[in-house]
């Protein structure tokens, strides 16, 4: 058992990957599980990964997703997180990718911000996102500020900015039918597809200070989504919804309960 279950997933970030799991291992709070979720990336990532399997708290764990028609049939970090749920044996749930950060204390502050408030079940920090370019050059900065309680968080906050509390995992799964939607119409918006599912009960709750770091590099989907030329995989993805539709139903249903 360990306090805080970590789901980290992972695809064919070689040059990222190291810096990402350090991150975690640095972390200032130590009782936790890292579920390391890879969807069998190629052999550079994985001798990346090899150096810190023997650190035990990582449960590795690795698919045998082969074909591009089975990367685009599933949002596949949505599928990777929802086998790692059930074996999470962690009282606080928190996610993190293959090029993302957390500083050091994240993990120690967020179960601390839990502990102290037993009614809150979703917290929330502010996020450093970085655009790198292919020579890993900072392009661009920006802050996802963390000053409110969010009752609409889809594409406010952030996958790897958030903690819960593993008891509301069987609330969602009960009226949704599973963790997080592996639709791949929200590929784009896998979180954000999840966050609308956890607004329907809950609100997040901010922590101010600037606990990760988000990098978005000339790997990520959200930057192959932008170029003119798109890659095999993107151009096999299904049209993607949008955030204003999960945004404008969440603020829709709201309204009414608060008319009824
Ligand atoms: P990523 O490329 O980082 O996209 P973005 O940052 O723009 O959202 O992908 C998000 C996560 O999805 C990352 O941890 C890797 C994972 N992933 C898989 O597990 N399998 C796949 O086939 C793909 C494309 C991504
Ligand atoms: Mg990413």
């Amino acid at each position: 058992m360990a306090k805080v279950s970590i789901i980290m997933t992972s695809y064919n970030k070689p040059g990222y990957i190291a810096r990402s799991i350090q991150s975690l291992l640095n972390q200032t709070f130590t009782d936790f599980e890292l579920f390391l979720m890879d969807d069998n990336s190629n052999a550079e990532t994985l001798a990346a990964i090899e150096p810190f399997l023997k650190d035990k708290r990582i449960k590795f764990y690795q698919s045998h997703t082969q074909t591009m028609d089975e990367r685009v049939e599933k949002i596949r970090y949505a599928a990777l997180i929802n086998q790692a749920l059930p074996e999470a044996s962690g009282e606080y749930i928190s996610y993190a990718t293959d090029d993302n950060c957390y500083r050091n204390t994240r993990l120690g502050q967020m179960v601390d911000y839990l502990e102290l408030h037993p009614d809150v079940m979703v917290v929330y920090s502010a996020s450093l996102v970085t655009y790198l370019n292919e020579q890993q050059e900072i392009t661009k900065e920006q802050v996802r500020p963390a000053k409110r309680i969010v009752p609409v968080a889809p594409c406010q906050v952030d996958h790897c900015s958030i903690m819960h509390r593993s008891s509301i995992l069987p609330v969602i799964e009960e009226r949704f039918g599973s963790y997080w939607d592996e639709n791949p119409e929200f590929y784009r918006i896998g979180d954000a597809r999840f966050f609308w599912r956890l607004n329907h009960y809950w609100d997040f709750y901010p922590i101010e200070e600037i606990l990760d770091d988000n990098y978005i590099t000339e790997l990520s989907i959200h930057h192959q989504l932008q170029q003119q030329e798109k890659s095999q995989f993107i151009q096999m993805l299904p049209p993607q919804r949008t955030c204003k539709e999960l945004r404008e139903d969440l603020r829709a249903m709201k309204q009414k309960s608060q008319n009824a």
